[in-house]
């Protein structure tokens, strides 16, 4: 059986991903495509669990080594017990955010040293790179308005300053640059219509 792709949607807060990610779904299956939607952190049990530990709780709860290391423990789970075992049966994987999330995040918002997480990412994730990164851009100030409407502060790190929300846009941008062959910047501004033709434009160009 062929092995199936494994898309992954990043960016900063209020880019509209996750709602993106459902359009995509939805178009996918249409086409006949069997689906797997998931996220990160989480997506399997025990990443779940991480999850509630790593994003609720004060802002400054953990050292950016050590939220490095909860998120790449639940990316190993996550990738053990769901995202292998679908790619392995000729699924297509979507998932709300992956491992550019905790260079981003982590790297370049929090001062985790990048080599470190290289070496996790290479230990871990290992083979099982992205085939299509779709990175959502957008400036930092309308994302996080569109955020902080959505209900305040749902995770730790929307409550961080605006220089750390900008350092994760420029970081984004550089992994886009970095990794061209499987990155694909997507303008996240402007209505939903506008931001599913270019997601869609971006997919079936790279994978269809
Ligand atoms: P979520 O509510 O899913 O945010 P969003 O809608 O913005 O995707 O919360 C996920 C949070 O976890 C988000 O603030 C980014 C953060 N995160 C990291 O810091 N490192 C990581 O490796 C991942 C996957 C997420």
């Amino acid at each position: 059986m062929t092995q199936g792709r494994f898309i992954t949607f990043e960016g900063g807060e209020g880019a509209g991903k996750s709602t993106q990610v459902a359009r995509l779904v939805d178009r996918l299956q249409a086409r006949g495509v069997d689906v797997t939607r998931t996220r990160e952190p989480g997506g399997s049990t025990g990443a779940e669990e991480i999850r509630n530990i790593a994003l609720n709780g004060d802002a400054g709860r953990w050292s950016p080594l050590t939220e490095t290391l909860l998120m790449f423990a639940a990316r190993s789970d996550h990738l053990e017990k769901t995202i292998r075992p679908a790619l392995d049966e000729g699924r297509w994987v979507v998932c709300d955010r992956f491992a550019d999330s905790s260079r981003a995040y982590q790297g370049a918002g929090g001062g985790a040293p990048a080599d470190f997480i290289e070496s996790l990412d290479v230990a871990i994730v290992a083979h099982t790179q992205p085939d299509l990164t779709l990175i959502f851009d957008l400036p930092v100030e309308v994302g996080l308005e569109r955020a902080f409407g959505r209900g305040l502060f749902e995770t730790r790190f929307e409550s961080k300053g605006l220089e750390f929300h900008r350092r994760l846009r420029e970081r984004f941008l550089e992994i886009a640059k970095e990794n061209s062959d499987r990155c694909v910047v997507i303008d996240a501004t402007g209505d939903e219509e506008t931001v599913a033709a270019r997601v869609w434009a971006a997919v079936e160009g790279r994978l269809l």
